[in-house]
Protein backbone atom coordinates (compact mmCIF):
# COMPACT_ATOMS: atom_id res chain seq x y z
CA UNK A 1 0.00 0.00 0.00
CA UNK A 2 2.74 2.29 -0.83
CA UNK A 3 4.42 3.59 -3.42
CA UNK A 4 8.00 2.38 -3.89
CA UNK A 5 11.25 3.49 -5.12
CA UNK A 6 13.52 1.29 -5.93
CA UNK A 7 12.80 -2.05 -6.94
CA UNK A 8 16.41 -3.37 -8.33
CA UNK A 9 17.44 -6.43 -6.89
CA UNK A 10 20.40 -5.78 -6.10
CA UNK A 11 19.34 -2.44 -4.12
CA UNK A 12 16.26 -3.82 -2.55
CA UNK A 13 18.57 -7.19 -1.25
CA UNK A 14 21.19 -4.68 0.61
CA UNK A 15 18.56 -2.73 2.23
CA UNK A 16 16.36 -6.03 3.28
CA UNK A 17 19.80 -7.34 4.35
CA UNK A 18 20.21 -3.69 6.19
CA UNK A 19 16.57 -3.48 8.02
CA UNK A 20 17.15 -7.19 9.00
CA UNK A 21 20.30 -7.15 10.63
CA UNK A 22 19.14 -3.78 12.86
CA UNK A 23 16.52 -5.70 14.48
CA UNK A 24 18.53 -8.20 15.55
CA UNK A 25 21.54 -5.95 16.30
CA UNK A 26 18.40 -3.73 18.97
CA UNK A 27 17.46 -7.13 20.08
CA UNK A 28 21.10 -8.56 20.77
CA UNK A 29 21.45 -6.14 23.21
CA UNK A 30 18.68 -8.05 25.78
CA UNK A 31 19.08 -11.45 27.16
CA UNK A 32 16.33 -14.16 26.06
CA UNK A 33 14.63 -13.25 29.62
CA UNK A 34 14.22 -9.29 28.66
CA UNK A 35 12.69 -10.60 25.36
CA UNK A 36 9.85 -12.62 26.85
CA UNK A 37 8.08 -10.22 29.46
CA UNK A 38 4.98 -8.18 28.02
CA UNK A 39 4.32 -5.10 30.68
CA UNK A 40 0.77 -4.37 29.58
CA UNK A 41 -1.78 -5.00 26.96
CA UNK A 42 -0.44 -1.87 24.41
CA UNK A 43 3.30 -3.25 24.75
CA UNK A 44 5.02 -6.80 22.89
CA UNK A 45 7.97 -8.79 24.21
CA UNK A 46 10.75 -8.29 21.97
CA UNK A 47 10.60 -11.62 20.68
CA UNK A 48 7.50 -11.47 19.16
CA UNK A 49 8.29 -8.29 17.23
CA UNK A 50 11.17 -10.15 15.66
CA UNK A 51 8.75 -12.92 15.25
CA UNK A 52 5.76 -10.90 13.41
CA UNK A 53 7.93 -8.86 10.98
CA UNK A 54 9.46 -11.92 9.78
CA UNK A 55 5.83 -13.60 9.43
CA UNK A 56 4.77 -10.58 7.39
CA UNK A 57 7.32 -11.49 4.75
CA UNK A 58 6.44 -14.96 4.86
CA UNK A 59 3.13 -14.59 4.84
CA UNK A 60 2.92 -11.86 2.05
CA UNK A 61 5.94 -12.05 0.13
CA UNK A 62 7.05 -15.61 0.25
CA UNK A 63 4.00 -17.07 0.46
CA UNK A 64 3.03 -15.81 -3.66
CA UNK A 65 6.03 -15.79 -5.06
CA UNK A 66 7.42 -19.43 -4.10
CA UNK A 67 6.11 -22.06 -6.23
CA UNK A 68 5.50 -24.81 -3.44
CA UNK A 69 5.05 -22.57 -0.43
CA UNK A 70 4.98 -24.27 2.61
CA UNK A 71 4.90 -21.71 6.26
CA UNK A 72 7.91 -22.69 8.37
CA UNK A 73 5.42 -23.64 11.39
CA UNK A 74 1.61 -23.76 10.85
CA UNK A 75 1.72 -22.53 14.50
CA UNK A 76 3.58 -19.78 13.30
CA UNK A 77 0.60 -17.66 11.77
CA UNK A 78 -1.67 -18.38 14.81
CA UNK A 79 1.02 -16.94 16.81
CA UNK A 80 2.83 -14.04 15.29
CA UNK A 81 -0.13 -12.38 12.68
CA UNK A 82 -0.83 -9.11 14.69
CA UNK A 83 -4.68 -7.91 13.50
CA UNK A 84 -4.72 -9.23 9.87
CA UNK A 85 -8.58 -10.31 9.59
CA UNK A 86 -8.27 -11.95 6.35
CA UNK A 87 -5.07 -14.28 7.17
CA UNK A 88 -6.92 -16.03 9.79
CA UNK A 89 -7.35 -16.19 13.61
CA UNK A 90 -4.78 -15.02 16.19
CA UNK A 91 -3.84 -15.57 19.15
CA UNK A 92 -4.96 -12.41 21.77
CA UNK A 93 -2.76 -9.56 21.42
CA UNK A 94 -2.69 -9.33 26.06
CA UNK A 95 -1.35 -12.57 26.16
CA UNK A 96 1.81 -12.47 23.91
CA UNK A 97 3.72 -12.23 27.30
CA UNK A 98 2.48 -15.64 27.91
CA UNK A 99 4.16 -16.89 24.79
CA UNK A 100 7.37 -18.77 26.23
CA UNK A 101 7.76 -21.02 23.51
CA UNK A 102 9.25 -20.54 21.11
CA UNK A 103 12.35 -19.03 22.92
CA UNK A 104 14.16 -15.88 21.40
CA UNK A 105 17.21 -18.40 20.07
CA UNK A 106 14.50 -20.01 17.79
CA UNK A 107 13.17 -17.06 16.51
CA UNK A 108 16.19 -16.14 15.68
CA UNK A 109 16.35 -19.46 13.64
CA UNK A 110 12.87 -18.65 12.35
CA UNK A 111 14.24 -15.12 10.48
CA UNK A 112 17.36 -16.82 9.51
CA UNK A 113 15.33 -19.53 7.30
CA UNK A 114 12.63 -16.84 5.95
CA UNK A 115 15.78 -15.15 5.57
CA UNK A 116 17.46 -17.08 3.29
CA UNK A 117 14.22 -17.63 1.41
CA UNK A 118 13.47 -13.74 1.21
CA UNK A 119 17.28 -13.74 -0.38
CA UNK A 120 16.20 -16.58 -3.21
CA UNK A 121 13.08 -14.87 -3.90
CA UNK A 122 15.23 -11.35 -4.67
CA UNK A 123 17.44 -12.75 -6.68
CA UNK A 124 14.82 -14.46 -8.97
CA UNK A 125 13.23 -12.00 -11.54
CA UNK A 126 9.77 -13.67 -11.67
CA UNK A 127 9.81 -14.12 -8.32
CA UNK A 128 10.73 -10.31 -7.71
CA UNK A 129 8.24 -8.95 -10.36
CA UNK A 130 5.19 -10.05 -7.59
CA UNK A 131 7.01 -9.05 -4.75
CA UNK A 132 8.96 -5.87 -4.75
CA UNK A 133 5.95 -3.60 -3.86
CA UNK A 134 5.32 -5.52 -0.70
CA UNK A 135 8.44 -6.36 0.42
CA UNK A 136 9.36 -2.33 0.45
CA UNK A 137 6.51 -2.19 2.91
CA UNK A 138 7.73 -5.33 4.49
CA UNK A 139 10.95 -3.23 5.33
CA UNK A 140 9.09 -0.12 6.35
CA UNK A 141 6.89 -2.22 8.46
CA UNK A 142 9.79 -3.80 10.21
CA UNK A 143 11.43 -0.04 10.59
CA UNK A 144 8.04 0.91 12.54
CA UNK A 145 8.60 -2.21 14.69
CA UNK A 146 12.19 -1.15 15.60
CA UNK A 147 10.93 1.79 17.04
CA UNK A 148 8.00 -0.17 18.74
CA UNK A 149 10.54 -2.23 20.07
CA UNK A 150 12.49 0.39 21.73
CA UNK A 151 9.48 1.65 22.74
CA UNK A 152 8.08 -1.13 24.48
CA UNK A 153 11.09 -2.39 26.14
CA UNK A 154 11.60 1.33 27.85
CA UNK A 155 8.22 0.42 29.50
CA UNK A 156 8.97 -3.09 30.69
CA UNK A 157 12.61 -2.04 31.86
CA UNK A 158 10.63 0.50 33.57
CA UNK A 159 8.93 -1.39 35.63
CA UNK A 160 11.70 -4.07 36.93
CA UNK A 161 12.83 -2.22 40.68
CA UNK A 162 16.41 -2.28 39.35
CA UNK A 163 15.67 -0.25 36.59
CA UNK A 164 17.84 -1.91 34.37
CA UNK A 165 19.96 0.12 31.25
CA UNK A 166 19.26 -0.92 27.96
CA UNK A 167 21.72 1.30 26.12
CA UNK A 168 22.76 4.37 24.78
CA UNK A 169 24.43 7.28 26.15
CA UNK A 170 23.34 10.82 27.59
CA UNK A 171 22.21 13.44 25.61
CA UNK A 172 24.53 16.05 25.64
CA UNK A 173 24.11 19.51 27.52
CA UNK A 174 22.27 21.76 25.91
CA UNK A 175 20.61 25.55 26.52
CA UNK A 176 17.82 25.61 24.42
CA UNK A 177 16.74 29.24 24.96
CA UNK A 178 13.65 31.02 24.85
CA UNK A 179 10.47 29.73 22.39
CA UNK A 180 11.13 32.03 18.63
CA UNK A 181 7.67 31.85 16.72
CA UNK A 182 7.45 31.34 12.69
CA UNK A 183 5.06 32.98 10.95
CA UNK A 184 2.72 31.41 8.19
CA UNK A 185 0.51 33.30 5.83
CA UNK A 186 -1.62 29.92 5.15
CA UNK A 187 -3.97 29.81 2.32
CA UNK A 188 -4.32 27.57 0.20
CA UNK A 189 -1.79 24.93 -0.04
CA UNK A 190 -1.25 20.91 -0.61
CA UNK A 191 -0.48 18.26 1.83
CA UNK A 192 0.19 14.44 1.11
CA UNK A 193 2.87 12.41 -0.12
CA UNK A 194 4.31 13.84 -3.36
CA UNK A 195 7.23 12.43 -5.27
CA UNK A 196 8.61 9.13 -5.86
CA UNK A 197 10.04 7.93 -2.60
CA UNK A 198 7.72 5.40 -0.51
CA UNK A 199 5.06 6.48 1.45
CA UNK A 200 2.14 4.84 3.44
CA UNK A 201 -1.62 4.70 1.89
CA UNK A 202 -2.48 7.19 4.66
CA UNK A 203 -0.18 9.55 3.53
CA UNK A 204 -2.16 9.44 -0.12
CA UNK A 205 -3.64 11.28 -1.80
CA UNK A 206 -1.79 14.64 -2.47
CA UNK A 207 -4.77 17.48 -1.86
CA UNK A 208 -5.74 20.76 -1.28
CA UNK A 209 -6.34 22.28 2.30
CA UNK A 210 -7.28 25.95 3.82
CA UNK A 211 -5.02 27.54 6.39
CA UNK A 212 -5.93 30.57 8.33
CA UNK A 213 -2.53 32.19 9.31
CA UNK A 214 -0.55 30.44 11.99
CA UNK A 215 2.01 30.56 14.46
CA UNK A 216 4.35 27.68 15.14
CA UNK A 217 6.80 27.05 18.17
CA UNK A 218 10.33 26.99 16.89
CA UNK A 219 11.19 23.94 19.55
CA UNK A 220 9.51 21.64 21.62
CA UNK A 221 8.32 22.12 25.20
CA UNK A 222 11.17 21.72 27.62
CA UNK A 223 10.91 19.94 31.31
CA UNK A 224 11.79 23.37 32.88
CA UNK A 225 8.61 24.47 31.22
CA UNK A 226 6.60 21.06 31.81
CA UNK A 227 7.89 21.72 35.80
CA UNK A 228 5.99 25.06 35.75
CA UNK A 229 3.02 23.98 34.85
CA UNK A 230 2.84 20.96 37.46
CA UNK A 231 3.64 23.76 39.82
CA UNK A 232 0.79 25.70 38.45
CA UNK A 233 -1.93 23.16 39.38
CA UNK A 234 -1.71 21.73 35.98
CA UNK A 235 -2.91 18.48 36.94
CA UNK A 236 -5.42 19.42 39.43
CA UNK A 237 -7.37 22.03 37.43
CA UNK A 238 -10.23 20.38 35.72
CA UNK A 239 -11.01 23.75 33.16
CA UNK A 240 -7.52 23.00 31.42
CA UNK A 241 -8.76 19.62 30.22
CA UNK A 242 -10.64 18.25 27.69
CA UNK A 243 -13.40 16.09 29.67
CA UNK A 244 -11.84 12.22 28.95
CA UNK A 245 -8.49 13.80 29.57
CA UNK A 246 -9.39 14.92 32.98
CA UNK A 247 -11.25 11.38 33.53
CA UNK A 248 -7.58 9.99 32.38
CA UNK A 249 -5.90 12.33 34.76
CA UNK A 250 -7.80 11.84 37.77
CA UNK A 251 -8.63 8.30 37.61
CA UNK A 252 -5.09 7.08 37.23
CA UNK A 253 -3.51 9.90 39.60
CA UNK A 254 -1.42 11.24 37.91
CA UNK A 255 0.79 13.94 38.62
CA UNK A 256 3.70 14.08 35.65
CA UNK A 257 4.67 12.40 32.54
CA UNK A 258 5.22 8.82 32.29
CA UNK A 259 8.61 7.47 33.33
CA UNK A 260 8.75 10.66 35.88
CA UNK A 261 9.17 9.54 39.63
CA UNK A 262 9.37 12.45 42.37
CA UNK A 263 11.93 11.23 45.31
CA UNK A 264 12.39 13.50 48.27
CA UNK A 265 11.21 16.48 46.44
CA UNK A 266 13.54 15.60 43.48
CA UNK A 267 12.02 14.35 39.89
CA UNK A 268 13.85 11.85 38.48
CA UNK A 269 13.26 10.45 34.72
CA UNK A 270 13.91 7.02 33.50
CA UNK A 271 15.09 6.17 30.41
CA UNK A 272 17.00 3.64 27.89
CA UNK A 273 20.35 4.44 29.25
CA UNK A 274 19.47 5.35 33.22
CA UNK A 275 17.30 6.68 35.44
CA UNK A 276 18.04 10.56 36.09
CA UNK A 277 16.95 13.98 37.76
CA UNK A 278 14.74 15.83 35.18
CA UNK A 279 17.01 17.86 33.16
CA UNK A 280 15.30 21.61 32.48
CA UNK A 281 16.57 21.74 28.86
CA UNK A 282 15.85 18.71 27.46
CA UNK A 283 12.06 18.21 25.67
CA UNK A 284 9.02 17.00 27.81
CA UNK A 285 8.36 13.47 26.65
CA UNK A 286 5.79 10.62 27.01
CA UNK A 287 2.98 12.41 27.28
CA UNK A 288 -0.88 12.44 25.93
CA UNK A 289 -2.68 14.15 23.91
CA UNK A 290 -4.70 15.12 26.74
CA UNK A 291 -1.36 16.06 28.55
CA UNK A 292 -0.39 18.16 25.88
CA UNK A 293 -3.77 19.56 25.01
CA UNK A 294 -4.00 20.65 28.55
CA UNK A 295 -0.34 22.10 28.74
CA UNK A 296 -1.71 24.32 25.46
CA UNK A 297 -4.48 25.40 27.01
CA UNK A 298 -2.11 26.80 30.10
CA UNK A 299 0.25 28.40 28.24
CA UNK A 300 -2.23 30.19 26.05
CA UNK A 301 -1.71 28.49 22.97
CA UNK A 302 -2.87 25.14 21.25
CA UNK A 303 -1.65 22.16 19.11
CA UNK A 304 -0.84 22.53 15.83
CA UNK A 305 -2.93 21.05 13.45
CA UNK A 306 -1.81 18.00 10.92
CA UNK A 307 -2.05 20.38 7.94
CA UNK A 308 -0.22 23.34 10.05
CA UNK A 309 2.67 21.34 10.25
CA UNK A 310 3.07 19.26 7.31
CA UNK A 311 2.77 22.78 5.34
CA UNK A 312 5.43 24.31 7.56
CA UNK A 313 7.38 21.22 7.62
CA UNK A 314 7.82 21.05 4.12
CA UNK A 315 9.42 24.68 4.13
CA UNK A 316 12.13 23.58 6.01
CA UNK A 317 15.44 21.95 4.42
CA UNK A 318 16.23 18.92 5.72
CA UNK A 319 19.07 18.65 8.40
CA UNK A 320 20.26 16.03 10.75
CA UNK A 321 18.27 15.27 13.01
CA UNK A 322 18.04 12.76 16.13
CA UNK A 323 16.99 9.33 15.27
CA UNK A 324 17.91 6.37 16.74
CA UNK A 325 20.98 6.14 14.90
CA UNK A 326 22.21 9.05 17.45
CA UNK A 327 21.94 6.35 20.08
CA UNK A 328 20.98 8.49 22.80
CA UNK A 329 17.58 7.21 22.57
CA UNK A 330 16.66 10.04 24.03
CA UNK A 331 15.20 13.36 22.69
CA UNK A 332 18.28 16.22 22.74
CA UNK A 333 17.83 19.81 23.55
CA UNK A 334 17.15 22.19 20.56
CA UNK A 335 20.10 23.61 19.19
CA UNK A 336 20.50 24.52 15.13
CA UNK A 337 19.75 27.98 13.54
CA UNK A 338 17.35 30.80 14.73
CA UNK A 339 14.65 31.00 12.26
CA UNK A 340 14.21 27.61 11.49
CA UNK A 341 12.15 25.10 12.77
CA UNK A 342 14.17 22.92 15.23
CA UNK A 343 13.30 18.97 15.99
CA UNK A 344 10.93 18.49 13.32
CA UNK A 345 12.40 15.01 12.44
CA UNK A 346 13.59 13.81 15.59
CA UNK A 347 13.39 13.84 19.21
CA UNK A 348 9.85 13.66 20.35
CA UNK A 349 6.54 12.70 18.21
CA UNK A 350 4.35 15.62 18.39
CA UNK A 351 1.00 15.51 18.88
CA UNK A 352 -1.27 17.64 16.70
CA UNK A 353 -5.29 18.46 17.11
CA UNK A 354 -6.23 16.23 14.30
CA UNK A 355 -8.08 13.17 14.62
CA UNK A 356 -6.88 9.87 12.43
CA UNK A 357 -8.98 10.22 9.35
CA UNK A 358 -9.04 9.25 5.90
CA UNK A 359 -7.75 12.08 3.06
CA UNK A 360 -9.78 12.77 0.69
CA UNK A 361 -10.16 10.13 -2.20
CA UNK A 362 -8.25 7.69 0.57
CA UNK A 363 -8.64 4.05 -0.69
CA UNK A 364 -7.27 0.92 1.01
CA UNK A 365 -6.02 -1.60 -1.42
CA UNK A 366 -7.53 -4.89 -1.98
CA UNK A 367 -6.72 -7.91 0.02
CA UNK A 368 -5.38 -8.37 3.20
CA UNK A 369 -2.25 -5.68 2.84
CA UNK A 370 -4.87 -3.16 3.17
CA UNK A 371 -5.64 -3.68 6.51
CA UNK A 372 -2.71 -1.77 7.58
CA UNK A 373 -3.83 1.42 7.92
CA UNK A 374 -7.02 2.13 6.61
CA UNK A 375 -9.04 -0.41 9.57
CA UNK A 376 -7.65 1.62 12.28
CA UNK A 377 -9.31 5.66 11.25
CA UNK A 378 -11.47 5.90 14.39
CA UNK A 379 -10.63 7.15 17.75
CA UNK A 380 -6.88 8.21 17.29
CA UNK A 381 -5.09 11.38 17.12
CA UNK A 382 -2.29 11.68 14.22
CA UNK A 383 1.36 12.62 15.51
CA UNK A 384 4.03 14.39 12.96
CA UNK A 385 7.76 14.49 12.56
CA UNK A 386 9.62 11.17 14.38
CA UNK A 387 11.53 10.42 17.79
CA UNK A 388 14.46 9.40 18.98
CA UNK A 389 13.73 5.94 18.83
CA UNK A 390 12.70 6.44 14.79
CA UNK A 391 15.19 4.38 12.73
CA UNK A 392 17.19 6.69 10.52
CA UNK A 393 15.37 6.73 6.60
CA UNK A 394 11.84 6.35 8.46
CA UNK A 395 10.71 10.33 9.02
CA UNK A 396 9.17 12.38 6.43
CA UNK A 397 7.03 15.38 6.01
CA UNK A 398 4.09 13.51 5.06
CA UNK A 399 4.50 10.46 7.82
CA UNK A 400 1.21 10.16 9.36
CA UNK A 401 1.75 8.94 13.44
CA UNK A 402 -1.38 7.47 15.51
CA UNK A 403 -1.94 6.46 19.11
CA UNK A 404 -4.86 6.73 21.20
CA UNK A 405 -4.89 10.37 22.85
CA UNK A 406 -4.37 8.74 26.33
CA UNK A 407 -1.33 6.81 25.09
CA UNK A 408 2.25 7.79 26.26
CA UNK A 409 4.30 4.75 26.17
CA UNK A 410 4.75 6.07 22.68
CA UNK A 411 7.78 9.01 22.83
CA UNK A 412 5.68 11.69 22.63
CA UNK A 413 6.40 15.60 22.96
CA UNK A 414 4.36 19.02 22.41
CA UNK A 415 5.16 22.01 19.61
CA UNK A 416 2.54 24.96 20.57
CA UNK A 417 0.92 26.58 17.80
CA UNK A 418 -1.17 29.68 17.92
CA UNK A 419 -3.30 31.57 15.62
CA UNK A 420 -5.98 30.81 12.73
CA UNK A 421 -7.81 27.20 13.05
CA UNK A 422 -8.55 27.93 17.17
FE1 LIG B 1 3.04 -5.10 12.47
Amino acid sequence: MGTHGETRPDALGRRYDEVRSYTERLAAKLSPEDQTVQSMPDTSPTKWHRAHVTWFFETFALAPAERDFAPYQDDYWFLFNSYYEAVGPRHARPMRGVISRPGADEVGRYRAVVDKRMREALADEEALAKTAGIVEIGLHHEQQHQELLLMDIKHVLSLNPLRPVYDGVRPPRGAPGGVGWKEYEGGLVEIGHEGDGFAFDNELPRHRQWLEPYRLADRLVTNGEWQEFMADGGYRRPELWLSDGWAHVTGEGRRGPLYWTEVDGTWYEHTLHGTFPVDPDLPVCHVSHYEANAYASWAGKRLPTEAEWEHAASLEPVGPANLADTESFHPHAASGPDGSLRQLFGDCWEWTTSAYLPYPGFRAAEGAIGEYNGKFMSGQMVLRGGCALTPPGHARASYRNFFPAGARWPMTGVRLADGGAS
